[in-house]
C-alpha cells in the first residue's frame, strides 16, 4: 500500500512528478503548445476572483494570486474560508469564487461557497476528490487529478493545486491577451519538463533534508521566510513542520521581520529561508543579514551560483521563474518529513488532526 515506503507522506511526496504530469494530462495541446481547459471553456474570464480555502489549499491560493494577477490581470482576493463565511464581503457581479479543496469536504470552504452563491456569484471548484461536496456545489469543476492522498499532512495535493492554478493563469491570460507570447510559450514548454527534473532530483533532496534535520531537531522554534511567490511557500513550510513534528514554526514575509518578529531571533532560533535566484533575491539577502546580525542560524534554499553566506545552503536546480515552486515545495515537505520521522512522531496521523475537517 505504501509502495515500499515507511509512510504515506513520503510516498506522496515522491509521487509529485507524476502528479504534475497527471494534472497536465489533456490540458496542454502538445501540437499547438496551448493550454486547453475544457472544464471552463464556456466561461468568460472573470473580472475579479475570490479564492476561498483553508490550510494548505489557502497557501496554494496565495501563490496562485500572484500569477493570475500578473498574467491574466484579474484582481484576486484570497481568503481563509472560516473568515470569509462570517464577513459580509462585497462581491460584485462578474466576480467568480474559486474554492480550493483537496478533500472537497471542508466545512468552512463549503460554507464560503454557499455565501458566495447567495450573493450571486458563480463557483469554480478546484478539487481532488471526484464527486465531493465542493465538486457538487460548484458551477464549474476542475479536478487536480492527484490521486488519493492518505497522509493527513497535504503534500501532493498542493503540488497539483499549484499546477492547476498556473494553468488557469496562463489560460485566462491568453484568452484576455494580457500575457506576452514569450512568457506563455516558455511557461508551457518548461512546465512539461518539470516532472522529469523533479523525479531526478528528489532522492538528493531527501538526503539533504535528512542531513539538515538532524542538526536542528532540537530547535523549539523556526522561522520560515520568503518574499513574493516564495512567501506562500514559507507559510506552507512552517505549517508542515509544526503539524507533523510539533516544532513551533512561523512563516513570515521576509520584509516583515523587522516589524516585530526579529526580536525573537537568537542562536537557538533558526531560520529556514527561501532565497532563490529571482528578482527579490537581493531583498531577501539583506533580510537574512539582519537575522545573522542577531546571531540567528540559517538554512537557505537557493540556486547554483547564488552568493549567500549562511550556515547551510541547500542548492536546488534552477528552473524558469514561477516553476521554481515545484522544486522548493518538495524540499520544504521533505525537511518537515525527515524531522518528524527522526523525532519518532506519528507522521501520517499527527495528533489532534483529521484528514478532512468536516465540522467547524
Ligand atoms: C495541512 C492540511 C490542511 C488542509 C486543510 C484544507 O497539511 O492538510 O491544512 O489543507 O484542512 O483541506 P482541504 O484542502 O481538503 O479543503
Amino acid at each position: 500500500q505504501k509502495g515500499g515506503h515507511k509512510h504515506f507522506m513520503i510516498k506522496e511526496i515522491f509521487e509529485q512528478p507524476k502528479v504534475i504530469s497527471d494534472c497536465l494530462a489533456g490540458r496542454i495541446d502538445t501540437n499547438k503548445c496551448e493550454v486547453v481547459l475544457p472544464e471552463i471553456a464556456e466561461m468568460e474570464p472573470p473580472e475579479r476572483l475570490h479564492i476561498i480555502a483553508c490550510g494548505t489549499s489557502y497557501h496554494a491560493g496565495l501563490w496562485g494570486k500572484n500569477l493570475i494577477e500578473q498574467w491574466a490581470k484579474i484582481p484576486v482576493d484570497v481568503e481563509i474560508a472560516s473568515e470569509f463565511r462570517y464577513r459580509d464581503p462585497i462581491l460584485s457581479k462578474g466576480s467568480l469564487a474559486l474554492a480550493i479543496s483537496q478533500s472537497g469536504e471542508t466545512a468552512d470552504t463549503l460554507a464560503g461557497i454557499k455565501l458566495a452563491k447567495q450573493k450571486g456569484l458563480q463557483i469554480l471548484g478546484l478539487c481532488n476528490v471526484v464527486g465531493s461536496s465542493v465538486a457538487r456545489e460548484s458551477d464549474y469543476i476542475m479536478y487536480t487529478q492527484a490521486g488519493p492522498e492518505i497522509s493527513v499532512a497535504s503534500t501532493k495535493a498542493m503540488c497539483s493545486q499549484l499546477t492547476a492554478l498556473l494553468l488557469l493563469a496562463l489560460y485566462w491570460g491568453r484568452r484576455k491577451g494580457t500575457i506576452d507570447d514569450e512568457t506563455y510559450n516558455r511557461a508551457v514548454k518548461d512546465l512539461r519538463n518539470i516532472p522529469s527534473i523533479l523525479d531526478a532530483e528528489l532522492p538528493a533532496m531527501r538526503s539533504r533534508a535528512k542531513e539538515l534535520c538532524r542538526e536542528y531537531s532540537e530547535a523549539s522554534s523556526f522561522f520560515y521566510l520568503g518574499r513574493g511567490l516564495c512567501f506562500p511557500l514559507a507559510l506552507e513550510g512552517a505549517l508542515k513542520l509544526k503539524e507533523i513534528s510539533y516544532i513551533h514554526a512561523e512563516g513570515y514575509a521576509a520584509g516583515e521581520m523587522k516589524h516585530g518578529p526579529i526580536a525573537l531571533i537568537d542562536p537557538n532560533f533558526p531560520t529556514f529561508a527561501l532565497a532563490l535566484k529571482d528578482d527579490l533575491f537581493p531583498k531577501v539577502k539583506s533580510n537574512l543579514v539582519e537575522v545573522q546580525a542577531r546571531g540567528g542560524e540559517i538554512i537557505a534554499l537557493t540556486n547554483p551560483g547564488v552568493e549567500l553566506d549562511v550556515e547551510h545552503r541547500w542548492i536546488l536546480p534552477e528552473v524558469w521563474g514561477p516553476l521554481n515552486a515545484f522544486m522548493a515545495l518538495p524540499a520544504l515537505q521533505l525537511f518537515a518529513y525527515e524531522t518528524a520521522d527522526y523525532l519518532g512522531k506519528d507522521v501520517d496521523q499527527p495528533r489532534n488532526l483529521a484528514k478532512s475537517v468536516t465540522v467547524e
